[in-house]
């Protein structure tokens, strides 16, 4: 009897089809038990899982990119003071001239805050028409002072590269676009004394990053050149003067980039004698090249003669 009895599936498919709702029964204790636990989990962690693990966003200031000219270095020139309190309308129109140029983007045609660059930043360039608010204040030595250090954290950079003329010319028109308060000589003094305008400043010299690049990219195939030049020495053994070279070249990259760009036809021996005695561990030799004799001399200066002018060839 027993054997007869047909084996019952563990899932009748065929009442699943007809009633899928028992699919369900009990999958949402299971659903329920995983929520709970991650939740718990999450709870309990949550002090780690806010923790930011990436660094600090750096401040807006390096976000904005500003290209630099080309410039030797200068002494700035010093300023004429009185432009503070008495201003030509030759300085404003300068003002203007450098204001669209530098500013204009972000505060507007007219001050109004409202270029392009400046609405989309947060906070938003400042309208230089309504005089409250402001960070460093509406007065000249306010201004200035912005100018000299932007405003940390915000899309006003500082603006310290340009010359302080520039400077002062700029918010000399600035100060048309509203009733600034006048200037006092208090405040002349003030400048003075923080600036030092009438003294003017030095300044480095400044090159633009793509011409940084062509020089780093330059210095790269430099030391391409010199890798090519140890490769053909080791090729070439039996170059005349190897012997001595071998002897004092401890660091042949070294030796090869200090001769690299040399003009052997303008340099003499005894020069060359002078040089690579003083400067023998820069240059790459061993000390053991104070000790060489004359004819040694001779064969080494020879040698990297001929291997450069090879390699340059
Ligand atoms: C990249 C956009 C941008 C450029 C370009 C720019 N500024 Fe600004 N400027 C700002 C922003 C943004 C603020 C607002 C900062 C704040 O509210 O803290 C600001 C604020 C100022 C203020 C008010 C400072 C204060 O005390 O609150 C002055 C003045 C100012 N800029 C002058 C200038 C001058 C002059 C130039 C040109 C040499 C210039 N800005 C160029 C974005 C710019």
């Amino acid at each position: 009897m027993e054997q007869n009895k047909k084996y019952e599936p563990e899932i009748d498919f065929k009442s699943l089809i007809k009633k899928p709702k028992r699919l369900f029964g009990w999958v949402f204790v299971y659903f329920f038990l995983i929520i709970l636990i991650v939740g718990i989990y999450y709870v309990n962690n949550l002090n780690t899982i806010n923790v930011n693990t990436l660094p600090a966003k750096a401040p807006v200031k390096d976000e904005v990119k500003r290209t630099l000219e080309v410039k030797s270095g200068s002494i700035m020139p010093a300023v004429d003071i009185s432009t503070i309190t008495d201003p030509t309308d030759e300085l404003i129109n300068k003002g203007k001239d450098l204001y669209k140029k530098n500013c204009a983007s972000c505060h507007g045609e007219s001050g109004l805050g409202d270029g392009v660059a400046g609405m989309a930043l947060n906070p938003p360039a400042r309208n230089l028409t309504k005089l409250d608010g402001w960070k460093n204040g509406v007065d000249f030595t306010g201004l200035y002072k912005t100018l000299e250090e932007g405003i940390p954290q915000t899309g006003m950079v500082a603006y310290e590269f340009l010359p302080p003329a520039d400077r002062i010319a700029m918010i000399q028109y600035i100060r048309t676009f509203a009733d600034y308060p006048t200037v006092t000589d208090e405040q002349v003094q003030e400048l003075e004394m923080t600036y030092k305008l009438s003294e003017g400043r030095a300044t480095s010299d400044q090159i633009t990053v793509e011409m940084a690049f062509t020089q780093l990219v330059n210095e790269k195939s430099h030391s391409k050149r010199i890798a090519n030049l140890i490769a053909y020495v080791n090729n070439h053994p039996s170059i005349q003067g190897v012997d001595v070279f071998n002897k004092t070249a401890v660091n042949k990259y070294r030796v090869f980039s200090s001769f690299i760009e040399v003009d052997f036809s303008k340099l003499s021996l005894e020069d060359f004698i002078q040089v690579v005695n003083v400067n023998f561990l820069e240059m790459g030799f061993s000390a053991e090249v104070n000790l060489l004799k004359g004819t040694e001399w001779q064969n080494l200066y020879n040698y990297l003669k001929n291997v450069i002018g090879t390699a340059r060839a």
